[in-house]
């Protein structure tokens, strides 16, 4: 039997949290009123009753227009420590945070609010013993062209950022439409990865292109690669980490937290970890996550371990820090 407090207890490493879907009702009203917003919901139950969606779709629907309370360099600053606080509180030591610049840039926010405070609280993380890290993700349902000037834009943040991710609506929006400004962030040495999200159309051809063409580093949800033997010996090959997020597959896919697959991978010998996507928005953070697979499926203590210890080796972190952890 596999405690909460085991789980809670084992060191982990974070590779796919969207800051963004950190967003807590609590959070998301007590901004809205400080800012002078007005989301059409005036309790934290009537919050919580919009938190409701049965595809990545209807997800977006309500999570782009959520973001409007953030307005600040303190709300970004906010919105990161209350993740770090809860992260550090499910074991968390190592965490690599997407956040999508271009829907606070399009709602007239300055790109410098939102690095300035995201940031601050990485640098505030130290002192909570957690090396935190940023993502800027390219909103894939936005041009390359658009993708390529925030790629420009952040260029004095370019130390403050660790990688590039790709995000949102993947429906009709391939890989390749970011071939230019992906092959651009590689060339200023960022790290990169994209989402390959499990229940979209093409994804399989989609996974192609991110790992043949593009190169990847790493793919965010991608565990349908389970159907093609081949493309599971070539990811085992390549050493490619797959962040794996069960109560987003559960809450936004099948209704299944896609444990079989999980399994099957982690048996296999993929690099595949377990994290918690947009847990504000989908019912729980990195532990709760953990504790949902050993809930519904056999999984032993090995198999924990092992995708925890995942979770640092396909961290973007030198061999040297990966030792500290491993
Ligand atoms: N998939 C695509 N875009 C997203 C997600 C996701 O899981 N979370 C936040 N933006
Ligand atoms: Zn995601």
């Amino acid at each position: 039997k596999i405690s909460r407090e085991f789980i809670d207890g084992l060191p982990k490493s974070e590779l796919h949290v969207h800051l963004e879907g950190t967003l807590e009702p609590e959070l998301k009203l007590k901004l809205a009123q400080k800012n002078n917003i007005n989301i059409g919901q005036e309790t934290i139950e009537d919050v919580e009753a919009t938190y409701h969606y049965d595809d990545l779709a209807s997800f977006l629907a309500v999570y782009y227009p959520g973001m409007d309370v953030l307005q600040t360099t303190d709300d970004f600053y906010e919105l990161a420590m209350s993740y770090l606080n809860k992260a550090k509180s499910q074991g968390v030591r190592h965490v690599e945070m997407f956040f999508d610049p271009q829907a606070h840039v399009v709602r007239g926010v300055p790109l410098n609010c939102v690095m300035e405070g995201f940031y601050q609280a990485c640098v505030d993380a130290r002192a909570m013993n957690i090396d935190a890290h940023l993502i800027m993700c390219f909103l894939r349902d936005m041009s390359a062209r658009s993708a390529i000037d925030l790629l420009n834009a952040a260029k004095p943040y370019r130390s403050k950022i660790l990688g590039i991710g790709l995000d949102s609506d993947e429906h009709h929006n391939p890989p390749l439409k970011f071939m230019l400004p992906f092959s651009m962030a590689v060339e200023q040495g960022y790290h990169i990865t994209m989402h390959a999200d499990v229940d979209q159309v093409d994804s399989i051809d989609h996974i192609k292109q991110a790992l043949e063409i593009i190169n990847v580093e790493r793919l965010d949800h991608g565990t349908n690669i389970v159907e093609d033997k081949d493309m599971v010996d070539w990811v085992n090959h390549l050493h490619l980490g797959l962040t794996s997020c069960p109560l987003s597959n559960k809450l936004i896919t099948d209704n299944d937290l896609k444990g079989d697959e999980i399994l099957d991978l982690l048996d296999e010998g993929v690099k595949i970890s377990i994290n918690s996507d947009d847990p504000a928005y989908f019912g729980g953070y990195i532990a709760d996550n953990y504790e949902a697979l050993v809930k519904e499926y056999k999984v032993t203590p090995e198999q924990v371990v092992q995708l925890a210890k995942n979770s640092f080796e396909t961290a973007w972190l030198s061999e040297k820090q990966k030792e500290m952890y491993l």
